[in-house]
């Protein structure tokens, strides 16, 4: 029964980091990325259609969200309700189980359990490629979020609009966990769309950039594919630090980081090389530190993590599963 519908997705953390676009105007990532879904980072998000509305409405979090962020939801609903020839607006109730617009990929979740979320609602079958296309036009990596365990997103070709994610390996493939050191609880300075276009149009490493991230990609990959920790975490490091370098080099700089970052980031290194915990870095338009470890190592990294000065508190998260419809 169509008219209301109710999905369940998960944020998700690239490894392979995308940064910087191919096309614009279709938001086309310019490298590929892969990435694993986070069982407990949630959002949930139910879409109701109303007759008596001449406008969507957005709450996101139990407060009316922001005009920016309501044209994002509305200008998905509308390419929704094209393909559904059906003009009836809609209510969006969203709400993430984390902190929102802090560099913890709200956006991700936020924006595939919305597509997933409307298309039902306005009647269509379930179709996640399609849906992922759809999260991908609204914010590329929220493309990834759609489907569980490990996933990649091609780099796009300019003007070619139907750019999807797919699952590379099940949320089931490895035991791995991620550990975020959460090192702010505010919004963001500088969203990842903002810094990534700073990144193209000014880095002197942005060329460098495009062409060496394929390569850190495919080992990315293979790491995963070889359950080799240590091949998929020293690429997955080569990834963040070289987009969080080709950030720092544009113009204005574009830093995410805070002491407690740098602090955080020494923890993961001294766990490594003094104790021999393998667990490697990644950090993404924010301050949050995210170390990835075994499943027997994760206690101890958590705890460690936890005691650094810097560090609010820590997440631990699992591979989830792709979207859930309620
Ligand atoms: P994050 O690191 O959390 O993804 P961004 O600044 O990249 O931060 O994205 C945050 C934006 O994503 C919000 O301002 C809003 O526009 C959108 N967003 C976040 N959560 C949701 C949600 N649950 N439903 C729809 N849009 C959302
Ligand atoms: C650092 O997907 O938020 O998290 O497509 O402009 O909405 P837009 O950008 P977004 O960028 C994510 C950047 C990143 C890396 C990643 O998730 O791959």
């Amino acid at each position: 029964m169509s008219g209301r519908a109710t999905v369940v997705a998960r944020a998700n953390i690239a490894l392979a980091k995308y940064w910087g676009k191919s096309d614009e105007a279709l938001n086309l990532p310019a490298v590929p990325s892969v990435s694993m879904t986070l069982a407990p980072m949630r959002t949930e998000t139910t879409v109701t259609l109303e007759p008596s509305l001449d406008h969507d409405v957005f709450e996101l979090d139990g407060a009316r969200a922001s005009d920016k962020e309501s044209v994002r939801v509305s200008t998905m609903l509308a390419e929704i309700r094209a393909e559904a020839h059906d003009k009836t607006h809609a209510r969006v109730a969203s709400r993430n189980f984390f902190p929102t617009a802090s560099g913890l990929a709200s956006s991700a979740s936020g924006f595939a359990a919305l597509a997933a979320a409307a298309r039902a609602a306005y009647g269509l079958p379930r179709d996640d490629r399609r849906a992922s296309i759809l999260a991908r036009r609204a914010s590329a990596s929220a493309a990834r979020s759609i489907f569980g365990g490990f996933v990649e997103l091609p780099a796009g070709t300019p003007g070619d609009d139907s750019l999807a994610a797919y699952p590379l390996f099940g949320p089931d493939h490895w035991d791995l966990r991620l550990v975020v050191a959460v090192i702010t609880e505010g919004r963001k300075d500088v969203s990842s769309r903002d810094g990534m276009g700073i990144s193209r149009r000014t880095s002197p490493y942005y060329e460098a950039w495009v062409e060496k991230s394929p390569l850190i990609a495919a080992r990315i990959r293979e790491g995963l594919s070889k359950q080799d920790l240590a091949m998929l975490g020293e690429a997955t490091e080569q990834s963040f630090t070289a987009m969080h370098a080709l950030a720092f080099a544009s113009s204005p700089f574009t830093l995410y980081f805070q002491p407690g970052s740098l602090a955080a980031l020494g923890t993961v290194r001294r766990l490594r090389d003094v104790e021999g915990v393998g667990v490697y870095a990644t950090m993404d338009a924010g301050p949050h530190v995210k170390a990835l470890c075994r499943a027997k190592d994760v206690e101890h990294v958590a705890a460690t993590l936890g005691q650094t000065q810097g560090v609010l508190r820590t997440i631990v998260a699992d591979p989830g599963p792709g979207i859930e419809l309620a």
